[in-house]
């Protein structure tokens, strides 16, 4: 009887949150987008995808389930299926074993429904493992092929701070690093996950509205992400946070401001997210300076980039405004995933900031937050050595 072929690898993908957001695109089919972006990449640890993938000479066809739900891989509309016959058309593996089907299984630990940019960390995930699968391992090539999944993905191949330049076509809209993730260490993250079951526009449907109705959009995409990008990068390289922060809010306003000058608008942002920005601002203020950059995407949750030292006093106000209650009237802390280090010091003193949001007209909104994920910067998606199975059976071809 002949040998049967099967092989198995896993590998784990980060999330990325854009500080310039990509919004809108020149060709639907290749996602080409209409501006250049640029994200920081999350602590695996804390958040991200992992997929598996096997191959075997005895699957009769490709299955994919996603989050333990078998996806119809043969959809027009599946993006896997695209990613898929892409890498096997550029693979140069034999023949005989790039006609084996491949099982995939995905699942992020992080809550899918919470809207957490978790299509850019699958995607990602997806054409790092199937590229290991078929020797295609260039980050380059792979940002490119992660892109066709979902527009955003390409950014999480790359650690620390990464730009995806728009390109004209499908081999210049790549994505790269601007700075690994060991170089601003002090640069932490703080998701604030809002309890929020409504059903957002997802962020394609959004960026075709907003592209065949909005004024503002192209205003943005040709007038101010240019300037905007070259600003920020070297607000990065210098480690200069004010001005990091600075760009981020402007560029989460302008992305929500054309949501609003969609024709019919689009409303991601609810009553919690403006009270965050809020707290935000008036934190700002306070303080002379940028302690905190909020940045929104195509939801309500709150993304805060902050430096170390100015987590716990975040953290606490955080804690303060939006307390949870359970049935009974009993009143819980917010709790923290995530980084724990740093995240709470029981003696920080909020005092003469409470005060200024109180006179704001800053009010207690209860079970508004579910939780906050604490994370910083990470590195680019990871194969995940300790696999039992590899090659178990050589192939005969
Ligand atoms: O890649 P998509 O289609 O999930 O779009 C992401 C769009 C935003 O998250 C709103 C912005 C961004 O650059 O990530």
């Amino acid at each position: 009887m002949a040998a049967q072929y099967y092989k198995i690898l896993t590998a784990k993908a980060p999330v990325n949150i854009a500080v310039i957001k990509y919004w809108g695109k020149s060709n639907e089919k290749l996602k080409l987008p209409i501006n250049d972006s640029l994200s920081g990449t999350l602590n695996l640890d804390d958040m991200c995808a992992t997929t598996t993938v096997a191959v075997s000479s005895t699957f009769q066809e490709d299955e994919l389930w996603l989050n333990q739900e078998k996806q119809d891989i043969e959809s027009a509309k599946s993006h896997a299926r695209v990613m898929l016959d892409e890498m096997r058309k550029l693979s140069k593996l034999s023949p005989k074993i790039l006609q084996y089907k491949v099982h995939i299984v995905s699942y992020n630990n992080f809550p899918t429904a919470a809207g957490l940019a978790s299509s850019a960390a699958g995607y990602a995930c997806l054409a790092y493992v199937l590229g290991h699968l078929y020797g295609i391992e260039d980050s380059t090539q792979l940002s490119r092929l992660a892109r066709m999944g979902s527009g955003s993905a390409c950014r999480s191949l790359f650690g620390g701070f990464v730009r995806w330049h728009k390109g004209h076509n499908h081999e210049t809209s790549i994505a790269s690093q601007i700075v690994n993730e060991t170089y601003w260490p002090e640069m932490k993250v703080l998701i604030c996950v809002i309890n929020d079951n409504k059903k957002d526009v997802s962020s394609s449907e959004g960026m075709l509205r907003s592209v065949q109705t909005s004024s503002l959009i192209s205003y943005r995409s040709e007038k101010i992400v240019p300037g905007r990008m070259d600003k920020i990068i070297d607000a990065i390289k210098k480690k200069d946070f004010d001005s990091f922060a600075e760009i981020t809010m402007q560029d989460s306003n302008q992305f929500h401001a054309i949501c609003l000058d969609s024709k019919p608008p689009i409303f991601y942002l609810n009553d919690a997210s403006r009270q965050i920005i809020k707290i935000c601002s008036i934190i700002n203020t306070h303080f002379g300076q940028n302690k905190v950059a909020y940045t929104f995407d195509a939801g309500p949750n709150a993304c805060v980039y902050l430096l170390e030292d100015f987590v716990p006093q975040f953290v606490k106000l955080i804690q303060q405004y939006f307390p949870i209650k359970d049935g009974l009237g009993n009143t819980k802390k917010l709790e923290i995933r995530g980084q724990q280090n740093g995240s709470t010091d029981l003696n920080t003193d909020i005092g003469s900031l409470v005060d200024q949001l109180q006179s704001a007209g800053i009010r207690d909104l209860v079970n508004s937050v579910s939780y906050l994920i604490s994370t910083s910067i990470g590195s680019g998606p990871k194969l995940v050595e300790d696999h039992m199975n590899d090659n178990i059976l050589e192939p005969q071809i």
